[in-house]
């Protein structure tokens, strides 16, 4: 379909459906196991309730902010997603572009299409980028493209840290023998961790925290920052969604979040979701599989859908009473449909 008849981040995904072939399709969109936790992502954002406010002033209203320290115009982030080769021959070039066009970090995986240095090139003048690693088995391979990331200008490292040692059992996907990223990474414990910062001098933060106790432990090591997320539920099945994450965080340990920044995604479809998402206390929302849909469009179906999202993000705003993302807190979601 063209472009043009492409309105939200849903009519992408169906529009991939027909012009994927069924193995790449799968690849990008399947869940582990019974895909409870892929569900409950998409799900969860219905059991919130925003709060809006009608007597607040809103016509200066700002979506932008910083994500350790760097400038961007939205709260919103491409997350790392592998071999965007699938979508587009341009693969991760597109999603670099797109995204220094509109303004907005990309964080491109370590399973790219493209190399390091090519994703780098690709971007915009003075556009900033941070790069996705993994804790691979070979010491070696980490060092290098550490090395690699930052000679290439990429400013943080996101280390994923929810499937070390083994993925998740994606049952869609090795329907079509098409599982790509497969089982990788050394049996992690906390002295690794901790010591995965002497490779660089790159901030890093972990992705994949999904309980209170890691983010303590994450702030206790003295990390900027942490990454709330179930993986979009390719990993484990049944764990719980970000929503329930943050709530059970801040339930735990509300420290965590004045001390260090917070970032979360999984299910994040609406502008809506990631209002609710900042308003329980994270500082940016990424977006796993609706830009790799909207790839297929190349650079053009990216900035589409980039759009399209602010614009839900922000119209929602003004309708709660918001001016600035910033101020979302907790006042303006009602968690009490949900029991952790
Ligand atoms: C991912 N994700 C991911 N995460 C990561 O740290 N490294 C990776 O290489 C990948 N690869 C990957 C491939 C594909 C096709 C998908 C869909 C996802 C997880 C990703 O960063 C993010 O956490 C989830 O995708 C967020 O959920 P939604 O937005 O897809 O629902």
């Amino acid at each position: 379909p063209p472009l043009d008849d492409l309105w939200d981040t849903n009519d992408f995904q169906i529009a991939a459906k027909n012009v994927l072939s069924g193995a790449y399709y799968a690849d990008y969109r399947t869940g582990a196991l019974n895909e409870y936790t892929y569900q409950a992502n998409l799900g969860i954002y219905s059991q919130v309730k925003l709060n809006g406010f009608a007597f607040r002033d809103v016509s200066n209203l700002q979506t932008n902010t910083t994500i350790l320290g760097y400038n961007f115009t939205q709260p919103f982030f491409i997350a790392p997603a592998a071999d965007a080769g699938h979508a587009n021959k341009s693969a991760e070039a597109s999603l670099a572009q797109a995204a220094g066009k509109a303004g907005i970090l990309y964080v491109p995986s370590i399973s790219s299409t493209l190399s390091i240095e090519q994703i780098a090139a690709a971007g915009v003048d003075g556009q900033v980028m941070f790069h996705q690693e993994y804790v691979w088995a070979n010491q070696s391979r980490i060092i290098d493209e550490l090395d690699r990331i930052k000679a290439a200008g990429f400013k943080a490292i996101f280390l994923t840290v929810d499937n070390t040692g083994i993925n998740g059992v994606r049952t869609r996907s090795m329907r079509f023998n098409a599982e790509s990223d497969t089982g990788h990474s050394v049996n992690f414990n906390l002295n690794s961790l901790a010591a995965f910062r002497n490779l660089t001098t790159l901030p890093i933060v972990p992705k994949g925290i999904k309980s209170w106790q890691d983010a303590v432990t994450c702030l206790n090591l003295g990390f900027p920052a942490i990454y709330v997320s179930n993986h979009g539920g390719r990993v484990l099945d049944g764990v719980p969604t970000s929503v329930e994450i943050l709530m059970d965080i801040r339930q735990n340990a509300p420290q965590v979040f004045d001390e260090m920044e917070v970032y979360a995604d999984g299910g994040v479809r609406r502008g809506t979701d990631a209002l609710i998402l900042l308003a329980l206390g994270a500082r940016a929302v990424g977006l796993g599989r609706p830009p790799m849909f909207a790839n297929i469009w190349g650079e053009a179906g990216v900035a589409r859908m980039i759009s399209l999202f602010g614009t839900e993000m922000a119209t929602s705003m003004r309708l709660m009473g918001v001016e600035n993302v910033n101020q979302l807190n907790t006042s303006y979601v009602n968690t009490n449909g949900i029991t952790l």
